[in-house]
């Protein structure tokens, strides 16, 4: 299984204010990241994000087609009208399974944090987007919720995907 991680950060690394707000991200983020997703086929978010989504239009949701895999152990229930949906509450072990056997061999982690830092301490991690934002704020959350792993990374590509908004393409050194 191929897990490649895509984020968009401020410049100090931010994910998220702490009241969940994202909408310093740019629309060149969200088109790269749909595209990428939707190569991908399969994608995985926490439950918390997967609930801001449910908020959102159906134009803002990354993969139109293809499987989302939600990790919650609170909320067997969640689904998205028209999207293939399936909630797991073993974590990511339990995510790769269901991904494996629907046929697909790679997946897109989408966040939040939690959810990095789950498939991190697992060592399930074999590419990173991370799309950098002009963008600072010292409250909120980074990348990772704090967790014991660590990692070397390849650079593989850099893009700009605007004149404000860089791409960071990595791969893990195994
Ligand atoms: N900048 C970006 O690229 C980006 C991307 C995505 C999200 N975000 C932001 O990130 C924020 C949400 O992040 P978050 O870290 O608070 O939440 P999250 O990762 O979206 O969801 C956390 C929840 O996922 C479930 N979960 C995570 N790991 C699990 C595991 N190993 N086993 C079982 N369940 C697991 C748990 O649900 P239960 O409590 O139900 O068990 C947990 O409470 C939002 O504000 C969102 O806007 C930013």
């Amino acid at each position: 299984m191929r897990v490649i991680f895509y984020a968009a950060i401020t410049a100090n690394g931010m994910t998220a204010k702490t009241d969940g707000n994202t909408d310093w991200v740019s629309p060149e983020d969200f088109r790269s990241f749909s595209t990428t997703c939707q190569k991908i086929g399969s994608i995985v978010m926490g439950r918390r994000t997967f609930q801001e989504y449910q908020t959102l239009p159906p134009q803002q949701y990354p993969l139109p087609d293809g499987l989302t895999i939600v990790l919650s152990t609170t909320r067997p229930d969640l689904s998205l009208p028209g999207r293939n949906v399936r909630v797991v509450a073993e974590g990511p072990s339990g995510a790769v399974k269901i991904i494996t056997a629907s046929g697909l061999s790679q997946t897109c982690v989408v966040g939040g944090h939690t959810t990095w830092a789950s498939f991190a301490k697992e060592g399930l991690v074999d590419e990173i987007y991370l799309d950098i934002e002009p963008y600072l704020f010292g409250q909120g959350m980074p990348l990772f919720l704090p967790a014991d792993f660590e990692y070397h990374l390849k650079l593989i590509e850099t893009k700009n995907l605007n004149s404000q908004t860089l791409q960071l393409h990595y791969r893990v050194e195994k």
